[in-house]
């Protein structure tokens, strides 16, 4: 740690971030990836990406290959992306708890606050203008640190909505959507999804 961030040293910042969440001994989930041998997820994309999207927690298959987004949820989120005319390659895909819950459970809020310092350096590192939560864990975190408070509420109400929020490196829009695993079974939630993502259109 201590390395200024500029524009080249990006990827050695983020990468200080992996180290540190591979060493991490007693958050409160490290200790089941370390049972089940398996890997945090710490975000994968473009390090200069315009659009974050933060997701909730790894599942299954991100837990097994260290990837986010790479199972049943994580196709829908590709369709959703090529929906918009986003490549995959062009975004950055993070989620605020780095390691899997057990039985893919919500994350409690202890697990929420040990991750949640790596979620804000990446965002600092990365710098993009639009921040896209996916999901109401990622957009409870979001909106509270961003002092969007007051706005918080049940997310079939703010899904799509743009929050304009200054933030130290610049002016930063926050796109709440639903999370994608909505989707897998109800096909009305994938055309909300859907109509949602076209917004990021003026964005990529
Ligand atoms: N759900 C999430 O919130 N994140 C992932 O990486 C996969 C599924």
């Amino acid at each position: 740690m201590g390395l200024m961030i500029t524009q080249n040293n990006r990827t050695e910042l983020l990468r200080e971030i992996k180290d540190e969440v591979i060493a991490l001994k007693d958050s409160p989930l490290c200790q089941e990836r370390i049972k089940n041998g398996v890997f945090p997820v710490i975000g994968e994309g473009d390090h200069c990406a315009k659009i974050i999207f933060i997701g909730e927690a790894p599942g299954k298959n991100e837990a097994a290959t260290g990837r986010p987004f790479c199972g049943a949820a994580g196709k829908i989120l590709d369709k959703l992306l090529a929906s918009a005319g986003i490549d995959r390659k062009d975004v950055y895909i993070t989620n605020i708890v780095k390691d899997r819950p057990p039985l893919n459970r919500d994350p409690f809020p202890d697990e929420i606050r040990a991750y949640a310092p790596f979620l804000d350096r990446q965002i600092d590192i990365i710098k993009p203008q639009v921040i896209a939560t996916l999901g109401r864990f990622s957009m409870d975190y979001i909106m509270r640190k961003f002092g969007l408070d007051a706005s918080i509420t049940n997310i079939s109400k703010i899904h799509g909505k743009i929050f304009d929020i200054k933030t130290s490196y610049g002016d930063v829009k926050i796109i709440p959507l639903y999370h994608p695993a909505v989707a897998v079974y109800n096909g009305n939630m994938k055309n909300e999804l859907q109509k949602d993502f076209q917004i990021l259109k003026n964005f990529k």
